[in-house]
């Protein structure tokens, strides 16, 4: 029970690696507040997770808006009156090439991927330094590696990764904990659903596919509940990568 008393809230929960996050702290007693733009896959996941016997509440809102951050976290700590851990998951990847990206796309990758993180953190390191508490990030393999076809995700991954790095140092002497995990390729909707641009060169996305098959969310999951526990408290700025060896060479 290694999240026995923990509050932690999860973003990205109605499908995939957010839904497997919050299974796998509940599985270690953690109550959960679960975030989604899609009600209906948080009503599924939300199931799963009373099943388990801990309290849960949940949260529907485009995490790509400032305020609804700020509401998401709030809603958090009104529903059950603190909060221990802050797990970033939700996001989205676009495949095009550099010249096709709209400026819709860019905006919305970087504002899900990059600035809602940063948004949710403001709103929740108060109340985290309060309580001891922890920071999770999902940044990616795509954010340590170059990548062909995915920039705007990368680089906002590339951003994600650093952003830890610098909160890290900023609050090194408050009782803290900030880091990330970098996956590789899993299999959610977002690897089920990828769609590739007519004619792409293959050979450089088998760069950075890896060698070995992709892992279980839930594996994944597992990674982040050992971050947001108190096993190891000197573990802060570290960005873990569960990828199989993709960035190992
Ligand atoms: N699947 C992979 O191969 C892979 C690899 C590396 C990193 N990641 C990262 O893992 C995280 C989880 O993705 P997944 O693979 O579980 O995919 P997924 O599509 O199953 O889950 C993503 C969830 O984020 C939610 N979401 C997306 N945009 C949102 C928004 N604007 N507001 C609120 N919710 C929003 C979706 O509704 C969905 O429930 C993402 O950050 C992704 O970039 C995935």
């Amino acid at each position: 029970m290694k999240l026995k008393d923990k509050i932690i809230l999860v973003t990205g929960a109605a499908s995939g690696l957010g839904a497997a996050t919050a299974v796998a702290c509940a599985r270690e007693g953690g109550d959960v507040f679960l975030v989604d733009r899609d009600s209906a896959g948080l009503d599924t996941t939300s199931a799963e997770v009373r099943k388990l016997g801990v309290r849960s509440g949940s949260f529907v809102g485009d995490l790509g808006e400032r305020q609804v951050c700020f509401d998401a976290v709030n809603a958090a700590i009104g529903h059950f009156g603190a909060l221990d851990g802050l797990c970033n998951v939700a996001g989205f990847t676009l495949f095009h090439r550099v010249c096709e990206v709209t400026a819709e796309d860019w905006s919305k990758t970087i504002a899900v991927i990059l600035s809602a993180p940063f948004h949710l953190s403001q709103a929740a390191i108060p109340e985290l330094i309060k309580r001891r508490g922890s920071i999770v990030n999902v940044a990616s393999s795509a954010g340590i590696k170059g990548t062909a076809y995915t920039v705007p995700y990368s680089s906002a991954k590339a951003g994600l990764i650093h952003m830890t790095k610098c909160m890290a140092m900023e609050f090194v002497n408050e009782p803290i904990r900030i880091n990330a995990v970098a996956p590789g390729g899993m299999l959610t909707n977002i690897m089920r659903g990828m769609t590739f641009p007519d004619g792409l060169d293959r050979t450089l996305i088998a760069r950075y596919a890896g060698i070995r098959p992709p892992a279980d969310p839930a594996e994944v999951a597992h990674t982040i509940v050992y971050l947001l526990s108190d096993a190891t408290p000197s573990l802060h700025g570290a960005i873990v990568s569960v990828d199989g060896g993709i960035t190992a060479g």
